[in-house]
């Protein structure tokens, strides 16, 4: 894993979004793999001024999102394709048909999540995909304990993930209980990740994900199995690292070529 450290979200969202732009400015018909949340908001309105402003062009691309909540329908607000729909899509050139994202109204659960893994694997598979990190340690919606083998899947909330949400709805108990999300196999499959985390709410789960053991208890830290995973993160999420110098010193490296 590679870790980068910033002043600011701002600043690590920014350094994101030009590595996401400098993989479509080389591939084209690149596969996206998309998360959602507060973490990326930054990332997506960098992509969307790049657009605007500099003629980064989605028109090849496919994306592919991580997970939906279940029993929310698409127009729903509080769905991931009306947070897509608003933070993102809107402000890009993406062809809507070549956007693809979890149905939370699937009524065959299992056979519409065999078929997003299909989608994926005819698509080429996942060349970049962007994550969050829940303080709990998830990622996508992969909660403690899932298998580090599992795919995508029907998946229930902890309470922990369904409170920490509950600052998008109204109320608690509109925070649904249950999600469809890409596995744990399914994201390592991506050729390139990159994971945002920001905030000290999430330092305890970037500790654990960097520098802790690989365990199903942390479904971030199977992104040690994987060799090109970086990771971006203000001071905030980066407080309880043991080895910040080292960080510092590879990254300095890193800019100095
Ligand atoms: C969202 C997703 C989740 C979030 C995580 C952090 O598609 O898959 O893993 O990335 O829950 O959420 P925020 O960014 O709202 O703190």
């Amino acid at each position: 894993m590679r870790v980068f450290l910033y002043s600011d979200e701002q600043a690590a969202s920014v350094e994101a979004a030009r590595q996401v732009a400098a993989l479509v400015r080389r591939k084209p018909a690149a596969v996206l793999g998309l998360a959602t949340g507060g973490t990326p908001l930054a990332l997506y309105k960098e992509l969307i001024r790049q657009h605007g402003q500099e003629g980064l062009d989605f028109s090849g691309c496919t994306t592919f999102n991580l997970d939906e909540y279940a029993g929310l329908a698409p127009s729903h607000p509080m769905s991931y394709h009306h947070y897509m729909r608003e933070n993102f899509f809107e402000g890009v050139n993406l062809p809507a048909e070549r956007t693809n994202i979890p149905d939370g109204l699937a009524e065959d659960i299992p056979a519409h999540c065999a078929d997003y893994e299909a989608k994926i694997h005819s698509a080429g598979g996942v060349d970049l995909q962007i994550l969050g990190l829940g303080s709990d340690g998830h990622i996508g919606f992969n909660e403690p304990t899932s298998s580090l083998g599992s795919r995508t899947r029907f998946q229930t909330l902890t309470e922990n993930t369904r409170t920490d949400n509950a600052r998008y709805f109204a109320s608690l108990e509109e925070v649904p209980r249950h999600a469809i999300t890409m596995g744990i196999a399914t994201i390592l499959e991506a050729r390139e990740i990159i994971l945002l985390a920001f905030g000290a709410a999430k330092a305890a789960a970037v500790a654990s994900m960097i520098e802790g053991p690989l365990a199903a208890m942390v479904p971030a830290s199977a992104l040690q199995l994987h060799p090109a995973v970086r990771v971006f993160l203000d001071e905030g999420a980066a407080s309880l690292l043991t080895k910040k110098d080292y960080y510092r010193y590879l990254q300095q490296q890193c800019a100095g070529q």
